[in-house]
């Protein structure tokens, strides 16, 4: 029977693809061959959400339309047949008017970037229209189903909060004044105003409906493709499933074939292979059905997660077990693998592929059984035995069914089940570090009156073994016995031996450990209350804070002011409906040309060594290549350069030897990108180690061998006052401590991307997503030894950048437009995550050795300190990293402060400025060193370093002429402030209290000034008024995501404004900011330091004084017969008068105004699990001077994302490192300690007094 043509509806529209390549996900298609542009691509491995849309499948059985989020990069677009597909820009865009949830996306500034905002906003709509759909309460989101809408979607740059308020703005039960700033409503409105100036939602017009021709389809089609044009089959039975299987050859073709259902698989383990067929079980009725019965729930394979949980969480009796299970099963991936991921697709990778999967572990300790087809003959495993049978997958083997029975206690028992998860985040969306099922029968034991374990299965999986496993030998010791201290520690120890990571795993003394402190967790409550119960946690002090997680609690403080309009006030940011919508344009949205071709890296996997030959597998070229591009195709007038900075230059590729892991080998390009990153797979790089020397791959091995870079004089930082004196006057000291930083990803949304365009007489287009268009361009003419004014960079907007793409991107930039000027076609880059990740480089690892000196009331008098700083292979910007170190450890007083900085050069990636580069490591050097001051004294941390904030007087020794007038430190004011509103010290004594009274949980408060360097750089700026009297700003400065365009834009409206005629108090939506174009924008210099918005709003604001000043004669002239003079009358004039209307102006600041110093002050409280080392900010408090804001809203999500990154900064670089908060294993010794003093122990506890730390 010849197939059906694969139909399926975007955003209403058909699309009929007569034939495709089966492995073509959903992303690719619709990005290259639909103009809707809103699914970006982050990650490509369904774990970030930008790449989210809405997928309806219409039943026409029943009539209706189940609705639902998937991630577009993982679905395979022929699994679509039939299928309507709802992207942001389909909800709404700027020629049918946005949604309401881009506007309210918009008035909340909850996009920055917006690189993730198009996700954001599918996963709100998706709530949306599953509370609209639900049968209990049609129209009912709730504040927490709005919040949780959002919990699989990654943004780097707001911070969340301001995300998180636009979707409760959409929830019934939402106190609307519990909303965090925004630009619909002012201070001081009625509730009722507010609610009307938010922008109307109607679920009957604003919820997109199922399209009507597919509907007919749907009627009379059977959803089977012609196989011989898609190469996918959709058997419908069991038994059309086992023919296909009978017909292929396991040897051979069997391995080109693949089995699927949501293919989210492929998020973890990526396709290296093209498979000649795809077999799509999902539509089998006997593998995606629910069956209940009194012994137990059969789960048909095909089953999404989504709708396991549905079914296990519905369950009423004897459903403990199910509930449990279903509860942990909403952290497993994120809500739109879960949508479309099956149970039985994780359970075949579990077995055959040593995933880290939870769903094993779940039900392997409910002892839960599969159903397993081969051949026609049907075969039952339990969990156990299913696990540790011969790999199925790619064998003829299909998964039917799972079966979890049901378990019940009896009147006399108690039945305990309690599961385990500890993730990077813990409401999912992260791999387990380890995971745990325990499940119990227990009775109590009439002559000890203790609890005795009848029975018990404890699972672990993830931990570092093949697959999920039994304790067994601990279920053995434990099983008969009354649960005691000892026997506890018995099982502990015996526990210690069966958790054994392999050797490559990482964590794994915490995976140890944690196992342990799950087993605890699980069964010293019983021991300690002599009781259980079953239904609620059985412990009393260490409830699962995942499952009544708070919602997000706001409060800011705004002030906007009127007198510079619209400078000073809260305007949504440019742009931001658009970015919603997903129509904002980023370098891989700009449509591709035709003959366009696509790059991929190949880099180096060896730190140092010959490269004798790069080739490919079999040598045999893949498909779809044309060229592999290295250092021998740079023009002989040109360079191998792949960055500049004010301190060198790089190579772009690796020449006769390679120098570091990551560097850039060559380029492989191909007619797609996909055959182009496949390629890179099968590359072949034959490298020789011989006669080359060994690699330097340590600070300690770089100084031994002299391998260091020499930072230039200008760029040394001034040691301050005699350290010897300093060293003499004080009390104690504490001598040679070492500290070590480690290194950080930038986790840019958009990863690194360029398209380069050939022109006419050796020129090229390049538009790259760069924070450094002019340096790229510097590049790229060196590069190919043409004149730079042959080269225009362009820049529009950059989807995060956070220092990453100030150098990193102008090698992708380069080798795009060496391979465009070689093959004389349009090539494109889009780096994808994975290499992006490897050749990133990411922050400064450094090595500290201190002594400090100081007196006993906490004063200090001296620091000394010894800095490795590993910089990589290249220089890149590393030799700014001691002056900003110190820049930021100068915060407070030292005494004298002297130090021996040394900028390593070793054989790893080069490291470049990420985010605060050098200042977070600084200032948590300083705090280290405090807290360890303040511990040797047992003082009072918040003391110590209230004494050691500098005085007016210290501030000028240490900060020199950068410290300003005595008014403008207002740090100490800061600082005092902070302690009343965020009622520091009355909550610092409930910390006391709460770690006198808990064991297990404990909290800690901490208040920390920071000082900033703020410098100032030369920028240029340039404003044109059009005939029409709109405004037209180019500015050197990137869109990142900061807010630059939207201050700008206010800078142009007020210096225009200042001329004072009709309608100039009214310019702002008539100005636009133009893309950045190096030929346009010359000596633009780059997008850092936190200065570019300042240093172009005053470039404009110059422009527009030069404007105003050659339109007043001719407003002049105007008023002499006229009373008034609007501004297009003003401009028609000025044109017919031939003024030139447009100014450019290069802004240079002045000495006395190009540095200066910012203060801030921030306090944390919060709790760690002494457990699970599961940590938990409970609150943060910011008072930050920012002087007079330009715009507070754009500001205010600035230093909201900069908490969010800071605190992830410290959490990947400091881990388990700050002085006097140790996370502490759990050993055996610790355990013992605390179990063997029972008695004083348990006392303690009854009277509410325990003692504070294991
Ligand atoms: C970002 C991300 C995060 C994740 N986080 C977690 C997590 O925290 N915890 C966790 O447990 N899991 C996690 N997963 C795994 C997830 O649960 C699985 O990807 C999903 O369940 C696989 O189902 P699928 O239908 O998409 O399988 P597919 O990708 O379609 O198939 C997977 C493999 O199994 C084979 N296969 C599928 N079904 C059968 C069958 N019935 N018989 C024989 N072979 C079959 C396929 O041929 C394929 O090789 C995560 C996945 C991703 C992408
Ligand atoms: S989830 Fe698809 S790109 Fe990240
Ligand atoms: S706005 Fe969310 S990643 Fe940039």
């Amino acid at each position: 029977m010849a197939g059906d043509d694969l139909v399926f509806a975007v955003n209403g529209e058909k699309f009929e693809v007569l034939s495709v390549n089966p492995s073509t996900t959903l992303l690719e298609f619709l990005r290259s061959n639909t103009c809707f542009k809103s699914v970006k691509l982050s990650c490509g491995e369904g774990g970030c959400g930008a790449c989210i849309v809405i997928l309806s499948k219409y039943d026409p059985v029943l009539d209706q339309v189940e609705e639902y989020s998937i991630n577009s990069c993982l679905t395979l677009l022929c699994s679509l047949n039939g299928c309507s597909i709802t992207t942001s820009d389909g909800l709404g865009n700027t020629e049918k008017g946005f949604h309401p949830i881009h506007k309210r996306f918009a008035g909340f500034h909850a996009s920055q970037c917006g690189f993730c905002t198009p996700g954001m906003c599918i996963s709100l709509y998706s709530a949306l229209s599953k509370a609209h759909n639900s049968q209990s309460s049609p129209d009912y989101l709730t504040a927490l189903a709005a919040e949780k809408s959002i919990a699989g979607n990654l943004c780097r740059c707001t911070g969340y909060r301001p995300i998180a308020d636009a979707c409760k703005s959409f929830a019934s039960d939402v106190d609307i004044e519990d909303l965090g700033f925004n630009s619909f409503w002012r201070k001081g409105e009625s509730r009722e105003e507010m609610l009307k100036k938010l922008p109307p939602y109607n679920p009957d017009k604003d919820l997109v409906t199922f399209p009507d021709f597919l509907k007919e389809k749907i009627k009379c089609q059977h959803n089977v493709l012609d196989q011989t044009r898609y190469h996918w089959s959709t058997p419908g039975s069991v038994a059309e499933l086992q023919e296909i299987l009978a017909t292929t050859n396991p040897g051979k073709d069997r391995g080109l074939i693949k089995l699927v259902v949501g293919n989210t698989g492929t998020g973890y383990y990526k396709e290296e292979k093209q498979y000649g067929r795809y077999i799509d079980i999902s539509h089998i009725p006997e593998m995606s059905m629910i069956k209940k019965d009194d012994r137990g729930i059969e789960i048909g394979a095909v089953v999404t997660i989504s709708k396991v949980i549905d079914a296990l969480m519905e369950e009423n009796t004897s459903a403990y077990v199910f509930k449990k299970i279903g509860v942990h099963m909403e952290k497993v991936a994120n809500h739109f693998i879960r949508n479309s991921g099956s149970i039985g697709g994780n359970l075949v990778m579990a077995q055959s592929k040593s995933f880290p999967s939870d769903i094993t572990t779940l039900l392997l300790a409910a002892d839960a059984s599969v159903h397993m087809i081969n051949a026609g003959r049907q075969k039952k495993l339990r969990m156990g035995e299913y696990l540790v049978s011969p790999p199925i997958l790619d064998t003829k083997t299909v998964l039917l069914k799972v079966h979890i029975p049901r378990w019940i206690a009896s009147s006399t028992t108690g039945l305990l089940f309690e599961t385990y998860r500890a993730a990077l985040r813990p409401i999912g969306s992260a791999l387990p570090y380890i995971n745990a099922a325990f499940l119990a029968v227990v009775s109590h034991d009439a002559s000890s009156s203790g609890i005795i374990v009848d029975k018990c299965r404890l699972a672990f999986g993830s931990y570092g073994g093949y697959h999920s496993i039994r304790a067994r030998e601990v279920e053995d010791f434990l099983t008969g016995k009354i649960l005691s201290h000892s026997v506890l520690y018995e099982a502990v120890r015996l526990l210690k031996g069966i958790i054994v990571p392999s050797i490559d795993t990482s964590y794994s003394e915490y995976k140890k450990s944690l196992a342990v402190g799950f087993l605890f967790d699980f069964l010293y409550p019983l021991i300690e209350s002599g009781s259980w119960d079953s239904e609620g946690k059985h412990i009393d002090g260490h409830v699962d804070p995942t499952i009544c997680l708070p919602l997000l609690s706001s409060a800011q403080q705004v002030f906007e002011s009127k007198e510079f309009h619209p400078v000073g006030e809260a305007i949504i940011k440019f742009g931001a409906e658009m970015q919603a919508s997903g129509e904002a344009v980023y370098v891989d949205d700009i449509p591709s040309l035709p003959h366009c071709l696509h790059g991929a890296f190949i880099y180096s996997t060896k730190p140092l060594a010959w490269i004798k030959s790069v080739g490919f597998s079999g040598n045999v070229t893949p498909i779809g290549v044309l060229a592999v591009i290295t250092f021998k195709d740079i023009p002989e007038v040109g360079q191998n350069i792949g960055y500049i900075t004010m301190f060198g230059t790089g190579l772009l590729f690796a020449d006769e030897v390679t120098i570091s892991a990551g560097q850039i080998i060559a380029l492989v390009v191909a007619d797609t990108q996909k055959h182009a990153d496949m390629a890179t797979h099968l590359a072949v790089v034959e490298y020789d180690s011989r006669n080359i020397g060994t690699p330097v791959l340590s600070v300690e091995d770089a100084v031994k061998r002299s391998s260091l870079f020499e930072v230039p004089p200008e760029y040394q930082p001034e040691p301050v006052g005699d350290i010897s004196k300093g060293m003499a006057e004080a009390d104690r000291k504490i001598r040679s401590v070492e500290l070590r930083l480690g290194s950080q990803y930038f986790f840019y949304m958009e990863t690194q991307t360029a398209l380069a365009l050939p022109d006419e007489d050796n020129c090229l287009v390049v538009y790259s997503s760069t924070q450094a268009p002019e340096f790229t361009q510097t590049v790229i003419a060196t590069c190919l030894g043409i004149p730079e004014h042959n080269v225009r960079v362009i820049t529009r907007r950059v989807g995060g950048g956070f220092g990453g793409k100030a150098i990193k991107s102008m090698p992708v930039a380069t080798a795009c437009a060496l391979a465009a000027k070689k093959m004389q076609r349009p090539v494109r880059i889009y780096v994808n995550r994975k290499t992006d990740m490897i050749m990133a480089g990411g922050r400064h690892p450094l090595k500290i050795t201190y002594s400090v000196g100081f007196r006993s009331d906490g004063k200090l008098t001296a620091l000394e300190l010894n800095l490795l700083i590993d910089a990589g292979i290249d220089v890149d910007v590393s030799l700014v990293m001691p002056q900003n170190i110190m820049n930021s450890l100068r915060k407070y007083d030292w005494g004298a402060l002297s130090f021996d900085i040394k900028v390593c050069k070793t054989n790893l990636p080069s490291r470049t400025s990420l985010r605060a580069p050098g200042e977070v490591q600084g200032s948590y050097i300083a705090e280290s060193i405090i807290e360890n001051v303040a511990s040797s004294l047992n003082m009072d941390v918040d003391v110590v370093r209230r004494i050691n904030l500098h005085t007016y007087e210290s501030l000028r020794k240490f900060y020199k002429q950068a410290a300003g007038e005595p008014d403008e430190y207002t740090l100490p004011l800061l600082w005092d402030k902070l302690e009343i509103s965020a009622d520091f010290r009355r909550r610092a004594e409930s910390v006391k209290e709460f770690n006198r009274c808990n064991i297990w949980r404990k909290r800690g408060i901490s208040r920390v000034p920071i000082i900033h360097l703020v410098i100032h750089r030369p920028t240029p700026g340039k404003v044109s008024i059009l005939n029409d009297g709109s405004v037209a700003v180019e500015v050197a400065g990137i869109e990142v995501g900061q807010g630059l365009w939207t201050k700008v834009q206010q800078m142009v409206a007020y210096g225009l404004g200042m001329i004072k005629c009709e309608g100039s108090d009214d310019l702002l939506e008539r100005i636009r900011l133009l893309q950045t174009d190096t030929l346009s924008m010359s000596q633009s210099s780059y997008t850092a330091g936190s200065t570019t918005s300042e240093n172009c709003c005053e470039a404009v604001r110059l422009c527009c004084g030069i404007l105003v000043e050659r339109l007043r004669p001719t407003m002049n002239q105007i008023l002499e017969n006229a009373r008034a003079v609007t501004w297009d009358m003003l401009i028609q004039q000025a044109n017919a008068q031939s003024v030139d209307l447009s100014a450019r102006t290069f802004y240079k600041p002045e000495s006395s105004s190009a540095e200066y110093l910012n203060y801030g002050v921030g306090a944390s409280e919060v709790e760690v699990d002494l457990v699970t080392g599961r940590t938990e900010i409970l609150r943060s408090d910011i008072i930050y001077d920012c002087g007079k804001s330009l715009n507070p809203a754009v500001d205010l999500g600035q230093v909201i994302r900069l908490i969010l990154v800071r605190i992830l900064d410290v959490h990947l670089m400091f881990y388990n490192r700050l002085v006097n908060w140790r996370f502490c294993l759990f050993s055996l010794r610790r355990l013992k300690e605390r179990l063997f003093k029972e008695s004083d122990f348990s006392c303690m506890r009854s009277t509410r007094q325990m003692k504070t730390g294991l």
